[in-house]
């Protein structure tokens, strides 16, 4: 089994939504112990953005030549989608950034939701092409976005949810490590929140 860690803070190994994607591999690896873990490092090396060779071929009723030969930064799409298809299992690990995904892993976005390549457009929209299979994603956030407690609006997990199911993947499961600017008492508690909630996730998988 392989296990796709996307990596998105650019705090890197002592993130807290690091901390929260190391718990769900940990599981993952309980049921599994012969699971390996994949990690592409978002936070760290962030993908380039998508070049003008790149957004014409996608732009193109059919397959160009560039986008055939895997010309400029198509070249990088081709090597993330990839690697996603190898994937078993997919981790995303993420802080939120101003109410959504921060900008490197928008970018991977960009790079992996690639029509005629990861989704084909039909009459009735966009038509995954990818194989179903996990997304568990951590998240943490200075502030509450969900429960009564949440005083922001929330829109990553419904943005991810809907750009996931593009490609095929819906199958996606949030883990929150939520207000983690109120301290370490409260970050403690909402640790614990999590634990639980992984706990309960994995007694029923
Ligand atoms: C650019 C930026 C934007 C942020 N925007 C939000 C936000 O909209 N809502 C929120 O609750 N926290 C926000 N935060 C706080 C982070 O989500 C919070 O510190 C989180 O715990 C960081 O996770 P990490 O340790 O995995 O990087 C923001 C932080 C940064 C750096």
């Amino acid at each position: 089994m392989n296990i796709l860690h996307i990596s998105c803070s650019p705090r890197g190994t002592v993130s807290e939504s690091h901390r929260l994607a190391l718990r769900i591999i940990e599981h993952l690896q309980r049921a599994h112990p012969r699971a390996v873990r994949i990690e592409r490092a978002l936070g760290r090396d962030a993908p380039p953005f998508i070049d003008g060779t790149h957004a014409t071929a996608l732009g193109a009723a059919q397959t160009s030549p560039s986008e055939a030969l895997g010309e400029g930064t198509l070249a990088v799409s081709d090597m993330l989608i990839r690697e996603l298809e190898q994937a078993d299992a997919v981790v995303i690990g993420t802080p939120m950034h101003n109410f959504s995904v921060p900008a490197t892993l928008k970018l991977w976005i960009d790079h992996i939701v690639r029509v005629r390549r990861s989704f084909d457009m039909g009459a009735q929209g966009k038509l995954g092409r990818l194989r179903n299979r996990p997304v568990l994603v951590a998240v943490s956030s200075g502030g509450a976005f969900s429960g009564e407690r949440a005083r922001q609006p929330d829109f990553l997990t419904p943005y991810l949810r809907a750009v996931l199911a593009v490609i095929g993947l819906r199958d996606v499961s949030f883990f929150t490590v939520e207000g983690t600017g109120g301290g370490a008492d409260a970050v403690e508690q909402a640790r614990a929140r999590a634990e639980r909630a992984l706990q309960a996730h994995f007694d029923t998988v």
